[in-house]
C-alpha cells in the first residue's frame, strides 16, 4: 500500500505569536523561519500582514528568505486583507493566501451580524479575489467545529468551485470530540463535488487538550493537511503540538502515512521558540518536556536500565534528546543509584552499593532530586575515595 503524504503546516508564527508575551521581533522570526524550513515543514504561515505594518514586513522578509515550504498569509473575508496579503507575498517561491470567514450559528449570528447565504456569497467572493493575485487559496470556515455539516458542506462546495486550492476545517474552539471532528471531515470528503481535488486542512485548538487526537482524527477521515504550532502554542489553549502530531504519525501511522519531518530537530526548535517567545514548556509536555525521557521511580528506572524500550516507546535520539536521564530522587531504588554512579565512573560493589544506598536515600529525602554534584562526595565520604576512578 503507498503511503498517503501528510503536509505540515506550521502556523507559530501566525496563531502561536497571537499569544500575549509572544511578539517576535525581525531577527527571531527569521531564526525561527529558518528552522521550521530546516525541519521540512510544507507550509509556514508567516503572519496576518494586514494586522500591522511590522506582521507586512514579516512576511515579506520570509517570503524573501525562505524558499523551501510554500509561504502562507492570512486574511480575512475582505478585499483589504487580501490585497496586503497578495502584496506581503510577492516574493515568495510559492505564495499561497489563506482567507476565509466565519460559519457557525454563533459567528454568523453573534459576530458578523448577518445571514448563512451572505457568508457564502462572502467566502465565494474573496477566494475568487485571492485567485486574481496566486494560484494557491486557501479557504477556513472559521468554528467550522460547531458548525452544522450540511451547511458547511454548502459552504465547502461553493468556495471549491470558487477555485479553492486548500479546505482548512478549524475547530476554531476546540469544541469537539475526536469522534465528531472525524465524521464532519469524513462528511465533507463524501458530499462536496470535488473535494478530491483539493487539500483537506485541521486547524484544531486545544481548549479540551484534545487538538491532537482530533487532528489525527481528521486524517484518518481524509485530511491531508495538518495546522499545529511548536510547543503547542496558540489562541488560548494552544493549537495542536507539531511535535506531537509528527510523532504520533512516525510511531503509530507509520505504514499509512508519510511526513516530511526531521525529527531530531524537534527539541532544539522547541527550545528555540521557547526561549525567544519566553514560554517555558511544561515539564512533562509530551515529546519536548523536560521529562519526556526522564525516569524517576525505582520500578521504571530498574525496567528502562534493564531494558529501554520497558517504558519508552520512542527513542530519545530520534527527537533530538541525546539520551533518557535516570533521575535521582528519594524514589529510586539501588538499581538507579548503582547506574549513576557509574555514568560518574564509579563501579560499585554489591556491599559498597549496600553501605551507599541508606546514605543515599537520607540525603534524597532532604532534598528533591540528588544530583551529580551530590553523589561525588556521598560516595567518597560514605565508602571513600578509593572507588572513585576518575
Ligand atoms: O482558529 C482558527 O479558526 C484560525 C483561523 C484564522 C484559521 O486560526
Ligand atoms: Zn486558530
Amino acid at each position: 500500500m503507498s503511503k498517503k503524504k501528510i503536509h505540515i503546516f506550521d502556523t507559530t508564527l501566525r496563531d502561536g505569536e497571537q499569544v500575549p508575551g509572544c511578539k517576535l521581533n525581525h531577527d527571531q522570526k527569521l531564526k525561527v523561519a529558518q528552522q521550521l524550513e530546516q525541519l521540512g515543514v510544507d507550509v509556514l504561515e508567516a503572519g496576518f500582514p494586514v494586522s500591522s505594518p511590522g506582521d507586512f514586513q514579516a512576511v515579506d522578509m520570509i517570503s524573501r528568505n525562505i524558499k523551501s515550504p510554500v509561504i502562507c498569509g492570512l486574511s480575512r473575508a475582505i478585499e483589504k486583507d487580501i490585497k496586503v496579503a497578495a502584496e506581503s507575498l510577492v516574493h515568495a517561491v510559492r505564495p499561497r493566501i489563506h482567507t476565509g470567514i466565519g460559519t457557525s450559528h454563533e459567528h454568523i449570528y453573534y459576530k458578523l451580524k448577518t445571514t448563512p447565504e451572505k457568508i457564502i456569497e462572502r467566502a465565494v467572493s474573496a477566494v475568487k479575489y485571492a485567485k486574481s493575485f496566486v494560484e494557491d487559496v486557501e479557504f477556513y470556515a472559521e468554528d467550522a467545529g460547531r458548525t452544522d455539516n450540511e451547511y458547511l458542506a454548502k459552504v465547502i462546495q461553493a468556495v471549491v468551485r470558487a477555485g479553492a486550492t486548500v479546505l482548512n476545517i478549524p475547530d476554531t474552539t476546540g469544541y469537539c470530540m475526536p469522534n465528531e471532528y472525524g465524521e464532519k471531515i469524513a462528511f465533507l470528503r463524501d458530499n462536496v463535488i470535488g473535494i478530491d481535488k483539493c487539500t483537506i486542512s485541521t486547524h484544531c485548538h486545544n481548549d479540551l487538550g484534545l487538538a491532537t487526537a482530533n487532528s489525527i482524527a481528521g486524517i484518518e477521515n481524509g485530511a491531508t493537511q495538518i495546522e499545529c504550532t511548536i510547543n503547542g502554542l496558540g489562541e488560548r489553549a494552544g493549537n495542536a503540538a507539531l511535535e506531537e502530531v509528527v510523532m504520533v504519525i512516525k510511531q503509530r501511522y507509520e505504514q499509512q502515512f508519510k511526513i516530511d519531518i526531521n525529527t531530531r530537530l524537534l527539541n532544539p526548535i522547541s527550545r528555540l521558540v521557547s526561549d525567544s517567545m519566553c514560554m517555558i514548556v511544561q515539564a512533562n509536555k509530551a515529546i519536548v518536556g523536560e521529562n519526556a525521557f526522564a525516569h524517576s521511580s525505582g520500578i521504571h528506572q530498574d525496567g528502562v536500565i534493564k531494558h529501554r524500550e520497558n517504558y519508552e516507546i520512542m527513542n530519545p535520539i530520534d527527537v533530538g534528546v541525546d539520551k533518557s536521564k535516570i533521575v535521582l530522587t528519594a524514589r529510586s531504588g539501588r538499581a538507579a543509584l548503582a547506574y549513576r554512579c557509574k555514568e560518574v565512573g564509579v563501579d560499585l560493589a554489591k556491599d559498597e552499593l549496600d553501605i551507599l544506598y541508606p546514605a543515599f536515600i537520607k540525603l534524597a529525602d532532604q532534598k528533591k532530586e540528588v544530583i551529580t554534584e551530590d553523589l561525588v562526595p556521598l560516595i567518597e565520604s560514605s565508602i571513600g575515595s578509593r572507588a572513585i576512578s576518575f
